[in-house]
């Protein structure tokens, strides 16, 4: 068997249309959604991730508003543009690029951002909303994923789902929305007792550990849906490096029914859901 390979990118320039011609019609309306992005330091990764959102976040249509303080920012002085954001009705959605540097608190900014604004999904009040089966924020990438597998699978109801990893970006997001679809879901992590046992037992599996290549071809059951979120950068001969995921790909290709690839599979479709997370916060706030 040879797996259908899942096209990210097609999906995401799908739902970048849509979000495109739908911010059309609500500028039309006098409401222009914003997106505001805060980078703190200089990490390249981050960097690259954040000049991609302002490009397409101009793309759809909207304002982009780009923060880029200094690594020693304090995190008082980081706080007080979080409220400044806030309090600004031009910003309809606010993201906070992770990592931050290690004096800063993680969990203080995030929950300083106003529920109604977090476009990635991050406050505890909207993680609670998503847990108790409320609306609100969904985290980009596993929302991505969800929109992704129901595409590709209609109806999620009573199968078996196996998500590897326990982040609060992806493992546990992930998780919800899937419980949230009727399937039967198992979170496997660093301590989990036999990973490759409980990954044989997903109809689908999401992996998100950030191990490269860890999931071998024998761990997946024929036919499964394999959605692979991890984007490691490896080395090769000479002094090259490439990209590749969580999943050893030419292994799980050969028994897999379906599988996203790395690059190109569910990395395109977190930023289409950035921006379609704007545009359910710019909506909300013309209510
Ligand atoms: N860093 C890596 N991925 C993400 C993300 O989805 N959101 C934010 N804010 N930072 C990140």
């Amino acid at each position: 068997m040879t797996a259908r390979i899942i096209d990210g990118r097609a999906f995401a320039a799908g739902i970048l249309a849509e979000v495109a011609t739908e911010t059309a019609a609500l500028a039309a309306m006098g409401i222009v959604p914003g997106l505001a992005v805060v980078l703190v330091g200089e990490d390249a990764a981050s960097q690259v991730y954040v000049r991609n959102k302002a490009r397409r976040t101009k793309e759809a249509g909207m304002a982009s508003f780009e923060y880029r303080l200094p690594e020693d920012t304090a995190e008082t002085a980081l706080l007080a543009l979080v409220a400044e954001l806030n309090d600004d009705p031009a910003v309809h959605g606010i993201l906070v690029q992770l990592p931050l540097p290690g004096h800063i608190d993680t969990a203080r900014v995030l929950d300083a951002v106003s529920p109604d604004k977090d476009v990635d999904g991050f406050h505890v009040i909207n993680a609670g909303r998503l847990a108790a089966g409320l609306p609100g924020l969904v985290p980009c990438t596993p929302l991505g994923c969800l929109l992704m597998l129901k595409a590709e699978l209609g109806d999620l109801s009573g199968a078996r789902a196996v998500v590897l990893g326990r982040s609060n970006i992806v493992g546990k997001p992930m998780a919800a929305l899937l419980l949230r679809e009727s399937c039967t879901v198992t979170i496997a992590h660093s301590r989990t007792r036999n990973f490759p046992d409980e990954c044989r037992r997903a109809d689908i599996l999401v992996a998100a550990v950030g191990q490269p290549e860890l999931v071998r071809g024998d761990w997946i059951k024929p036919g499964a849906t394999v959605l692979d979120v991890g984007i490691n950068r490896v080395a090769t001969e000479g002094n090259n490096t490439r990209l590749v995921g969580d999943v050893a790909f030419a292994e799980a290709l050969t028994v897999a029914g379906r599988i996203t690839p790395v690059p190109g599979g569910v990395g395109p479709m977190t930023i289409a859901c950035l921006l379609r997370n704007t545009l359910t916060a710019a909506r909300r706030s013309a209510r």
